[in-house]
């Protein structure tokens, strides 16, 4: 049943669609939102272990490694405890130090990604404690892990990953829930936390609905050859993880950039002509994101936005941090004249969950309307199982 296309003209759309019901399947008999309570039973046994761990290291490749990024900052927060992220690739060219007293959690759709493989083999014989967190059930990667969570997001078949990113985010985020049950200090963060949950399936069903809006812009930008995607704090994942869809399946060269760093480089790049999606969802860093707006139309650049419905518009968030009116006319037009997709809100640390919907539906798009198979991108394979 679910490996058909059913009405869905490629399986990554089909996917795509899928995620209100697959992140449901994700947190199901573990996320207990009126208790507000998370079990993670792969991992019961081994909670206070991790929870004395000394630094935990994400490791992974492509679009998971992605969701480790999306849900670092939460651990950090969350656990007090270092977190390390690492590509796994780089992380074995590298063969840094690693010790007995780490925690090593490897993210991998297919369980079977060659680098990751061989870095857990690394950490392995550094006595480290080995986390899995997987979709595919069996895999090398469930069995060579002391323990793990799988994520249930049912079988992917496009070679682009969209609903086992959402699935492995949400699994991260239901581990940094789980080590932190014992915080008292973070309770009404974790509330926040599961009561956001217990609404993202809803909320991520109405982002969906961007569908047709998403797919009438991409048409505006098939004969682009470049692409900027523009995010900071949580959604420089978003942004990384968007760019990465957009250039495996469309060829178009999509970079993500952390808006911190535009002027570091990046800025040279910005005229009227490139496309820029800008991410400016509202969260504690919105005032930064203003100023990014700020730079980038001060240069010509028509950014493209992902913003929060109902929020402080982006108008405001300029007024209040010093008032003024040059600007805020600049931006008063950016609001008005540029595109703009409107996502529901949800709490800081899960608005990555909806944003990546828009560049994921975008990314499909462009690769349709240039005449490509995005079920089957050129060069690329589901599971990469050579070095
Ligand atoms: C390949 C796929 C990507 C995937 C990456 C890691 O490059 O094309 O979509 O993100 O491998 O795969 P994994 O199965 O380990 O998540």
């Amino acid at each position: 049943q679910q490996i058909r296309k059913g009405n869905f003209d490629h399986f990554m759309l089909k996917e795509i669609f899928e995620q209100p019901e697959s992140i449901v399947n994700t947190m199901r008999g573990r996320v207990n939102f009126e208790n507000r309570t998370v079990k993670l039973g792969g991992l019961s046994n081994y909670i206070s272990a991790i929870r004395r761990s000394r630094r935990i290291v994400m490791i992974a490749c492509g679009t998971s490694y992605h969701s480790c990024l999306a849900t670092r900052d939460l651990f950090e927060e969350l656990t007090d405890i270092p977190i390390s992220v690492e590509i796994a690739s780089y992380f074995l060219d590298r063969r840094p130090p690693l010790f007995r007293d780490d925690t090593c959690i490897f993210v991998s759709q297919s369980g079977e990604t060659a680098d990751t493989i061989l870095a857990l083999k690394y950490c392995i014989e550094r006595g480290a404690m080995c986390v899995g967190v997987v979709n595919a059930v069996g895999s090398g990667i469930s069995r060579q892990t002391l323990c793990g969570v799988h994520i249930n997001a049912g079988p992917e078949i496009g070679v682009a990953s969209t609903k086992a990113y959402t699935s492995q985010y949400i699994t991260l985020v239901m581990i940094a829930l789980s080590l932190s049950e014992d915080r008292l200090s973070k309770q009404s963060r974790r509330n926040e936390i599961i009561d956001g949950l217990g609404k993202i399936s809803a909320q991520l069903q109405e982002v969906l609905g961007l569908n047709d809006r998403i797919q009438a812009v991409s048409e505006t930008l098939v004969d682009k050859l470049k692409m900027l995607i523009l995010g900071r704090g949580y959604q420089y994942a978003t942004a990384l993880e968007g760019a990465l869809k957009i250039k495996e399946i469309s060829y178009i060269l999509a970079e993500g950039i952390l808006t911190g760093e535009l002027k570091h480089g990046p800025l040279a790049l910005v005229d009227a002509d490139i496309p820029i999606i800008m991410i400016a969802t509202k969260d504690k860093l919105f005032d930064k994101i203003i100023n990014g707006i700020g730079q980038v139309t001060a240069r010509s650049g028509k950014p493209i936005f992902i913003a929060s419905q109902n929020g402080p518009t982006l108008v405001e968030g300029k007024k209040k941090e010093n008032g003024s009116v040059e600007t805020k006319a600049e931006l008063q037009s950016a609001e008005t004249s540029y595109v703009r997709f409107e996502v529901p809100e949800t709490v800081d640390c899960l608005q990555g969950l909806l944003n990546i919907v828009i560049l994921q539906i975008f990314g499909y798009w462009l690769a349709v309307k240039k005449g490509y198979n995005p079920d089957h991108p050129r060069n690329l394979a589901k599971a990469v199982t050579t070095e």
